[in-house]
Order: C-alpha cells, then structure tokens, then sequence
C-alpha cells in the first residue's frame, strides 16, 4: 500500500525561562512592552505532524511519502528522516522561506510564551499530488495532516477529484478553518483522526451530528489520551482499544501523531481495524515515554514483546510477520 502523508515539517526551539513571566510584566507598561528573558536551556526538536507522521511508519519498516513544504535548511532534517526510511522525495523546498518553526519559551509556573512561524509552510498549497502518484505508480492513500490550510483543501479536492483515498487529520488547524472549509476536509474522507475533544469540535462547526458525521466517512477513528481509542464505522459497533501500558509519562508532545504513525502501518499490512489501533497505541506510548516527537526508537523484539503483553499472543502473532523495526 503506497501511502503519502502531506501536513507540517517544523522544527520545535524549546526554551525554559528560571523565574515567572508574571513578575516581568509591569501592570501599567503592557503599551510598550520591551522584554528579553535570559534562558538556560535550549532544545531543537525535530517536528511537524506530517514529519512525526512519516518517522513513526518509517521505524515500523515501512516506506512513506513525505509531502510538504520546508525551506532551504531543511538538509540535515532530510538526512535524518531518509536515514530512518522516510522517502522525502517529493518535498518541496521553498526558495525564499525558512522551514516553519515553533519557538516557546516556559516560565517555572509552566507559563508559555511561544510564536509559530509559518514560513515555507505556506507554500504546500503549491504542491500538486499528480505528479507524486505517478513518480511511485499510484497512490493508495493520502493523509492530509494539519498544514497550510489552502494546502490542507487542495491536497483534499485533489483527492476527491482523481478518485484517491484520503484521511482527514485536521487537529490543530480546527480551531482557525472555517466551518465551510471543515466540511470540506471531512466529506468522503475514508479515515477520520481526531482526538476525543477535537471530534465534538468537528460535530460543532460542521454542524454535523455524530450519526451524520460518521455517515459521511468510512471509518472515525477517535483517540481518548489514557483511555486508548474507539473505532467507528456506520452501521457496526464501536470497537474500543486499550491503552497499551506505558512505562513512564514524560512528554505527551506528538503522541497523536506516533497513534496515526502505528495506525497507517497496520492498514498498510491489510489488518484488521482493532490491530491497527493496537499497533497505534503501542507506538503512542513510545512517544509518550520521551522528550519530543521522534526521540523514540522502535525494538523489533521490544516492541513485539510489549504488544504481545497489552494484546495478547494472538494479536502479536498476526503483526509479526510484518513489522521490521529498525533496531533488532
Ligand atoms: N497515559 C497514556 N497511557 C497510554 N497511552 C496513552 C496515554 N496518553 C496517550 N496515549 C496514547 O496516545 C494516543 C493519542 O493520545 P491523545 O488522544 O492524547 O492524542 P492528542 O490529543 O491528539 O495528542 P497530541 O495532539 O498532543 O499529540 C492515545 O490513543 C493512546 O494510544
Ligand atoms: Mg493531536
């Protein structure tokens, strides 16, 4: 199954700031406010969903298509996402912006003050899926991950237009589309992501009931943080999955993107929808036990040996012939 995942390559500059914003902030100056916080810590994270996306089905030994927009520095990025199996062929590098980035700052009271530079992102609603499709003879499946929101409706008229299968991951952009333009991104999607908050946040500005939501796709599949996820299809019961136990919470950032990474890979290798959602897990909470959204590393054994705990011998027994992890 030849996968392409389009959506935000960023990367994350995360700072920490040892005392509290609050008390640099003088009540009667917020007019001209002038501020500089000396910091003492600065961590350069690789991100951007479709990036995460893309690692995670990579380090389950599959090849996908990376599809968005980066600038110029993008070249040590690239090395390190082939490296892993990632094809970033299809890429497109922009000639004038700077690959997007997400600065935060964190006070001691976990205060933030963070900006997000969209820079070259803005430039994925030039890219075309066409000549991707026939660069790797076909597409069978395009998740339009959060990205340039003109980019997120083109990847997805593209879709509906030549007839390719397409799931909707809108997330963070859910909160600045129009209720017209979600409509759009949702409508014939054959995969619907999202986590519990953001699917009552799909039904408010769709207008769209649960029912007619799920009418509209072919199959929601809906993450619960600690409680797992559910499935939905019209018509069947719900299939709920466990959580797969996790060793230690230290950063939940990207563990959204680690689910849809083991998700994708298990219907990559045709299974059925309560493994793939298992494998989905499992992978969220390798994410969920490290700083960052592709700090991970993925064990053959380990991992076969940590799904065969939370799933049971049958479940690991059907995922092994397929998965090949990067490290034994
Ligand atoms: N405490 C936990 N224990 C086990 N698994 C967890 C835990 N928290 C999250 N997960 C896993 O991560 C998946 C995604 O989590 P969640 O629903 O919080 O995504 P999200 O809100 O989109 O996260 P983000 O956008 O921050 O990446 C869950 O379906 C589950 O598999
Ligand atoms: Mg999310």
């Amino acid at each position: 199954m030849r996968i392409a995942v389009t959506g935000s390559i960023a990367t994350d500059h995360l700072m920490t700031f040892p005392g509290s914003f609050g008390d640099q902030l003088i009540a009667e100056q917020l007019d001209r406010v002038s501020l500089s916080f000396l910091v003492d810590d600065l961590q350069i994270r690789r991100g951007g969903c479709a990036a995460n996306i893309a690692f995670g089905m990579a380090c389950l030994g599959l090849r996908p298509f990376l599809v968005g927009a980066v600038g110029n520095d993008f070249a040590d990025y690239r090395s390190w996402l082939e490296r892993h199996g990632v094809d970033c062929e299809s890429v497109h590098v922009s000639e004038t912006q700077h690959t997007a980035r997400f600065l935060c700052t964190t006070d001691d009271n976990h205060n933030q003050i963070a900006s997000f530079y969209t820079g070259a992102m803005a430039e994925a609603r030039l890219i075309e899926l066409q000549p991707v499709a026939s660069r790797v003879g076909g597409l069978d499946l395009v998740l339009v991950g959060p990205n340039d929101p003109d980019g997120m409706l083109r990847h997805t008229d593209e879709c509906r237009h030549r007839g390719i299968p397409f799931a909707a991951d809108i997330s963070q952009q859910l909160a600045r589309m129009a209720d017209e333009q979600i409509r759009q991104l949702v409508d014939g999607a054959a995969y619907l992501f999202s986590n519990d908050y953001e699917k009552g946040l799909i039904e408010q500005k769709t207008g769209w009931s649960d029912e007619e939501v799920l009418s509209r796709v072919g199959v929601r599949v809906t993450t619960l943080g600690p409680k797992g996820a559910v499935i939905d299809r019209e018509g069947e019961p719900s299939i709920h999955v466990a959580p797969a136990p996790e060793r230690g919470k230290v950063d939940p950032t990207g563990v959204g993107d680690a689910f849809r990474a083991g998700f994708l890979a298990g219907l990559a290798w045709g299974l059925p929808l309560e493994r793939c959602g298992q494998i989905g897990n499992l992978t969220a909470t390798h994410v969920l036990e490290r700083v960052g959204g592709q700090e991970y590393e993925l064990g053959q054994k380990v991992f076969l040996d940590r799904f065969t705990e939370a799933y049971g011998t049958d479940a690991a027994a059907e995922i092994a012939p397929h998965i090949r992890c990067y490290h034994p």
